[in-house]
C-alpha cells in the first residue's frame, strides 16, 4: 500500500536508511579508540553484549511504536496512551525529542562541515594550493560557517526529496559506498609498517579493565548514541516501514550493521595510529591515553597522511570522504524528526517544512560557532549525555508500561504471525519494561556524577 506520508520501498532500503542513521561519526571516531584504551577485545565483547541486550531492545521499542502509529513521535506516543495525562506527557516527550534532534544536528553539521573541508583540502594539496589548504584545515569562523552551510544544504536537499526519493535512495547509494571505502582503507593501512602493533592493542583482551562498572556504563551510553536512540529518529524511520515487515529481524540487522562498521573502523583507526607512531607522530596524550575524537581525526591522522607523500593525499581524500558520507546519512535522520512532525501536525508542505527548519537549525549552528568556547561542548553534553538517555527512558516506559500488551503483540504479529512463540516475545517485553529503564537511570545517575 502506498501511503501518502511515504514508506520505504524494500527491506534493503529500510536497513540501509536506519543503519545509515546509526553509522556516523560516533562509530568511526569514538568506538575504536575507546576500545583500545579500555581493554581491547574485552571491551568489544562487552559492547557487543550491551548492544544486543540493551540497545537493541530500546531500538525495537521505537521501531514498533513508530510502525504501529505510522506517525511522528508526538502523535505516536499520544495514540498509544489510554488517558489524557499520559497523552500529554507523551506529546511533551515527542516535542522534547524533536528539539533535541534539532540541537544534535546543529553541532553535528559543524563537525561534518570540517570533514568536508578536510576532504576538499586533499584536492587542494594535489593542486599545490598551499594557501587554500591552510585555510581549509585551520579553525576559522569563515571556513566553519561556509562548510556547515554546505553540509546543511546537502542534508536539506536529500530530506526535501522525501522518504523514498531522498532518504532511501541516498542511503542505499551512500552506505555501500561507505562500506567499500572503509574496506579498501583497512586493507591498505594493514599493509603499512607499524599496523600490526595497532592491531595488537585493539584485539588483545584485558578483562579487568573492560569489566569495570564505570566502563560498562560508558559503553552503554556510546551504544545509545550510536544507534541514534532517544530522540524519535528510529521511531520515525519505523513509521515508514510497511506492515508486512518482520520488525525484530530488521531491527537486528540494523544493530548488526552498526556494530560491524564500528568494529571494522577499529581495524582502520588503530593500525593507522600505530603507523603514525612508526612515522614519528605523537599518538598519546599527556596522560598516556591514546588520542581520540577530534584531535585524532583532525591532527593525528592528517599528520600521518602528511608523512605519506602522494599516497597520503589519496588516502586522506578517501578517509574524509568516508567521514562525510557517514555524517550525511546520519544528519538526514536527525532533520527528518522535526520535519515529519511539522508536516503531520501543522500540514506544511515538505519543501516548506524542510527549508524553514533546516534554516533555523543552520542559524543555531552559526550561533554555536560564534560562541564556540561557551556553547559547543555545552550543547553536546546537554543533548547526548542528559537528554538522550532520559528520553530513551521515556520511550521504554511507553512501550513497556503505557501501551497495552495485547496491542503491542498485535503490531508484532503483522509481519511475523508466529511471534508469540518466539524467543523475542519471551524476553523483550521484560527487557523494555524493567531492564532498560533501570539501566538507563543508572547511566543517567552516573553521568550526573561523572
Ligand atoms: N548514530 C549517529 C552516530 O553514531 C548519530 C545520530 C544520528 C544520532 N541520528 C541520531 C544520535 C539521533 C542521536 C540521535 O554518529
Amino acid at each position: 500500500m502506498a501511503s501518502p506520508r511515504g514508506e520505504f520501498s524494500s527491506r534493503f532500503g529500510f536497513v540501509m536508511a536506519a543503519a545509515g542513521s546509526a553509522v556516523g561519526l560516533g562509530n568511526i571516531w569514538g568506538f575504536p579508540t575507546q576500545a583500545a584504551s579500555n581493554g581491547g577485545a574485552a571491551f568489544l565483547l562487552v559492547y557487543l553484549v550491551l548492544a544486543f541486550t540493551l540497545a537493541y531492545p530500546a531500538l525495537m521499542a521505537e521501531l514498533i511504536i513508530g510502525r504501529h502509529a505510522h506517525a511522528n513521535a508526538v502523535n505516536a506516543l499520544r495514540l498509544i496512551s489510554p488517558n489524557t495525562a499520559l497523552r500529554n506527557l507523551g506529546a511533551a516527550t515527542g516535542i522534547a525529542g524533536f528539539i533535541v534532534a534539532s540541537l544534535i544536528l546543529s553541532f553535528y553539521a559543524i563537525v561534518a562541515g570540517w570533514m568536508l573541508a578536510f576532504c576538499l583540502s586533499s584536492l587542494a594539496s594535489l593542486l599545490d594550493m598551499a594557501v587554500l589548504v591552510s585555510w581549509l584545515t585551520s579553525f576559522g569562523i569563515g571556513r566553519n560557517v561556509l562548510f556547515m552551510l554546505i553540509f546543511m544544504a546537502f542534508t536539506i536537499g536529500i530530506i526535501s526529496a522525501g522518504v523514498r526519493d531522498g532518504i532511501e535512495r541516498w542511503s542505499a547509494r551512500l552506505m555501500p559506498a561507505l562500506l567499500l571505502t572503509l574496506f579498501l582503507l583497512v586493507v591498505y593501512v594493514l599493509t603499512l609498517d607499524g599496523a600490526m602493533d595497532g592491531l595488537r592493542v585493539y584485539l588483545l583482551p584485558d578483562f579487568e579493565r573492560a569489566l569495570s562498572p564505570k566502563l560498562i556504563i560508558a559503553a552503554l551510553g556510546a551504544a545509545f548514541f550510536s544507534l541514534s536512540l532517544g530522540v524519535g529518529t528510529m521511531l520515525i524511520y519505523g513509521s515508514y516501514i510497511n506492515d508486512d515487515e518482520n520488525l525484530p529481524v530488521v531491527g537486528g540487522l540494523v544493530t548488526l550493521v552498526d556494530i560491524l562498521i564500528a568494529v571494522l573502523a577499529g581495524f582502520l583507526v588503530l593500525p593507522a595510529m600505530y603507523v603514525a607512531l612508526h612515522n614519528g607522530v605523537e599518538i598519546f596524550s599527556a596522560t598516556g591515553e591514546l588520542i581520540s575524537e577530534d584531535t585524532l581525526i583532525f591532527t593525528v591522522l592528517p599528520e600521518l597522511f602528511a608523512t605519506m607523500g602522494f599516497t597520503g593525499i589519496v588516502v586522506s581524500f578517501t578517509f574524509f570522504f568516508l567521514m562525510s558520507t557517514a555524517a550525511l546519512t546520519s544528519s538526514i535522520s536527525m532533520l527528518e524528526v522535526p520535519v515529519a512532525y511539522v508536516i503531520e501536525e501543522h500540514g506544511l508542505k515538505r519543501k516548506t517544512a524542510v527549508f524553514t527548519i533546516g534554516g533555523i537549525i543552520a542559524i543555531a549552528s552559526i550561533v554555536i560557532l560564534l560562541n564556540f568556547e561557551a556553547l559547543f561542548g555545552l550543547v553536546i553534553a546537554f543533548t547526548t549525555r542528559y537528554s538522550q538517555p532520559l528520553l530513551g527512558f521515556m520511550f521504554c516506559l511507553y512501550a513497556g508500561w503505557v501501551w497495552h500488551r495485547d496491542a503491542l503483540l498485535q503490531e508484532l504479529r503483522k509481519g511475523n504471525p508466529g511471534v508469540e512463540h518466539s524467543l523475542f516475545w519471551k524476553i523483550w517485553p521484560w527487557y523494555v519494561k524493567l531492564v532498560c529503564p533501570v539501566i538507563i537511570v543508572g547511566i543517567f545517575v552516573q553521568s550526573l556524577w561523572g
